[in-house]
C-alpha cells in the first residue's frame, strides 16, 4: 500500500492549549484538523477520514464522550484519546468502555501526548492494513473470480452460493486440481464469518502422530518434547471456519474426535482433561471416494454421514470442456509475459487438443501449462507443437506412422484400422482407470456396445 498522510483531529476549547498542541503536531506527514467545540469536531469527523482524535472532555456544544462515540461509530479504524482537567475515575472508565484508546489528565507534558498520539496512529495503520487485506481476500474469492460457464460447473456454483451463508458443514468432493480449496475459500468469504479467520489444515501434509495435537492442541508435558502447551487449529478457528483438506487421509481415531467436534462443538486437547468449547464451521474436502474408503474400513461411516449433509461435487475438467478456453484466457491474464503484456494464447489447432485432452490434473494442470507456455513462447502464440507430447493424441501418432509406412511399401488398411481402434479403446480404459461406463462415455459408445467389442476383440482393461 502507498503510505498515506495520516490525519489528526484536535478538539479543544482552550485556545492556549490548542495552540500548544497544534505547534507540537506540525509535521509534514500529518494533517491536523483543529476544532474548538464538540459540534465542530463531529462535523469534521463526518467530512474527513480521520485516523486519530485527541479531544478535550468538557467543551461547549457536545462533550468529549459524544465526540468519542461519534468517531467510533463513523470511522472503523479511528482511535480516540481523551484529555481532561477534571480527571475522575468514572469518566475514564466510561471512556474506555466506549472504546477510547487512552485517557490523559491535565496538566500533561506535551511529549507525553505526542508519544500517545504516535502509538494511536500506529494502531490505526495496522487496523487499516487489516481491513485492506481482508477486502482483498474477499475480492479474490468473490464468485466472479471463479471461472466456469459449463452447466455442471454453474450448477455447482449456484449450490455453493446457496449454502455459503448458512452455517452448515460442507463436504467438497472432486479430483485433484478441480478447485476444492478455491471453493472452500469462496464459501468462507461469502459467509457471515467472512470477517473472521479461515484456518486451512492439509491433513495429508502433517504426519499422523502430529495431526492430533496440530488440530486440538496439547497441554504442557502431554508427550515427550511437549515443553510448552500449544493451542490447536480448532481453537484458532473459533468463530471462523476450519478447512480440513484431504480429510480422507485422516486416521479413524482422529476421525472420531472430529465427529465429536461436529456434534458437540467441543474437544479435549491432547493430554488435557477439560473440554474446550468452540464455535467453528467445518468445510472438509477430499479427492477420495469416501464410500470406497468406508468399505475398506479406512473411513468412519458415522463421520461420513455427519459430513455428507451438503456434499458438493466439483466436476472434472474433461467433463466440462466448454470451460477450457475461458479458463485458459483467465490464466493468460493471471500470468503476463516478462514485459507485463498479456500473451495471445492458443492457436485454434492447439486449442482443439486442449479440448480433447483428459486433464488428469484438472484446472491446476491447465494453469501450470499456461504459465509454462507464457515463459517459453517467443511471440505469445502457443502452437500445437509447443504442447507437451502427452497431449498429442496417440491416434495422431499412430496414424502418422501408418502414413509413413504407406509411402515406404504399403499397409494392410483393415489391420491398421483394427490397431487404431484397439489402441483407442485401451487408451480410454486406462484413462478411466478401468471403469467401463466412463470408458464407453469417452468413446461415445453405449456400455453394452463397448462390452461386446471387448469380448470380440479379446481386449482387457488395465
Ligand atoms: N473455476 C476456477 N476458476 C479459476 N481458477 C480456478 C478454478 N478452479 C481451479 N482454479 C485454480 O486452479 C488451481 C487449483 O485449484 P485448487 O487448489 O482449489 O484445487 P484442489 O481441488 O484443492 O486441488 P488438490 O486436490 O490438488 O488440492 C488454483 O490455482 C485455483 O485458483
Ligand atoms: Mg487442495
Amino acid at each position: 500500500m502507498i503510505p498515506m498522510r495520516k490525519s489528526l483531529l484536535i478538539a479543544e476549547d482552550d485556545e492556549n492549549i490548542l495552540e500548544l498542541l497544534l505547534s507540537a503536531f506540525s509535521q509534514p506527514d500529518l494533517r491536523v484538523h483543529p476544532a474548538r467545540s464538540g459540534a465542530e469536531a463531529i462535523a469534521l469527523i463526518d467530512q474527513n477520514d480521520i485516523d486519530v482524535v485527541l479531544t478535550d472532555l468538557v467543551m461547549p456544544g457536545g462533550d468529549g464522550i459524544a465526540v468519542l462515540s461519534h468517531a467510533k461509530k463513523t470511522l472503523v479504524h479511528c482511535e480516540v484519546i481523551l484529555m481532561t482537567g477534571y480527571g475522575t475515575v468514572e469518566n475514564a472508565v466510561q471512556a474506555m468502555k466506549l472504546g477510547a484508546f487512552h485517557y490523559i489528565t491535565k496538566p500533561f507534558k506535551v511529549l507525553e501526548v505526542v508519544h500517545l498520539v504516535d502509538r494511536a496512529l500506529e494502531m490505526t495503520g495496522v487496523k487499516k492494513e487489516n481491513i485492506h487485506l481482508k477486502r482483498q481476500a474477499v475480492g479474490r474469492y468473490r464468485f466472479e473470480n471463479i471461472i466456469g460457464i459449463s452447466e455442471s460447473f454453474r450448477e455447482m456454483l449456484s449450490l455453493v452460493s446457496k449454502v455459503a451463508g448458512s452455517d452448515s458443514t460442507i463436504l467438497l468432493l472432486g479430483e485433484s486440481g478441480t478447485g476444492k480449496e478455491l471453493i472452500a475459500r469462496a464459501i468462507h468469504y461469502n459467509s457471515s464469518r467472512a470477517d473472521r479467520i479461515l484456518v486451512p489444515v492439509n491433513c495429508s501434509a502433517i504426519p499422523g502422530e502430529l495431526l492430533e495435537s496440530e488440530l486440538f492442541g496439547h497441554t504442557r508435558g502431554a508427550f515427550t518434547g511437549a515443553h510448552t502447551a500449544r493451542t490447536g487449529r480448532f481453537e484458532e478457528a473459533h468463530r471462523g471456519t476450519i478447512f480440513l483438506d484431504e480429510i480422507g487421509e485422516m486416521s479413524p481415531p482422529l476421525q472420531a474426535k472430529i465427529l465429536r467436534v461436529l456434534q458437540e462443538q467441543s474437544f479435549t486437547p491432547v493430554g488435557g482433561t477439560k473440554a474446550v468449547d468452540v464455535d467453528v464451521r467445518v468445510i472438509a474436502a477430499t479427492n477420495k471416494d469416501l464410500e470406497k474408503e468406508i468399505s475398506a474400513g479406512r473411513f468412519r461411516q458415522d463421520l461420513y454421514f455427519r459430513l455428507n449433509v451438503i456434499p458438493i461435487h466439483l466436476p472434472p475438467l474433461r467433463e466440462r470442456t466448454e470451460d477450457i478456453p475461458i479458463l485458459a484466457d483467465h490464466f493468460l491474464g493471471k500470468y503476463p509475459r516478462g514485459d507485463g503484456r498479456r500473451a495471445h494464447g492458443f492457436r485454434p489447432d492447439a486449442m482443439e487438443l486442449l479440448e480433447r485432452y483428459p486433464w488428469p490434473g484438472n484446472v491446476r494442470e491447465l494453469e501450470n501449462l499456461v504459465e509454462r507456455l507464457v515463459v517459453l513462447s517467443r511471440d505469445g502464440w502457443f502452437e500445437r507443437k509447443d504442447l507437451p507430447p502427452a497431449m498429442i493424441p496417440r491416434e495422431d501418432r499412430a496414424g502418422g506412422k501408418a502414413a509413413e509406412k504407406l509411402r515406404v511399401g504399403g499397409i494392410d488398411l483393415r489391420k491398421a484400422r483394427e490397431d487404431f481402434e484397439n489402441g483407442l479403446i485401451r487408451e480410454a480404459l486406462s484413462l478411466s482407470g478401468g471403469n467401463r461406463n466412463r470408458a464407453a462415455a469417452l468413446l461415445g459408445l453405449k456400455r453394452t456396445t463397448l462390452l461386446e467389442m471387448l469380448k470380440r476383440k479379446k481386449l482387457h482393461g488395465p
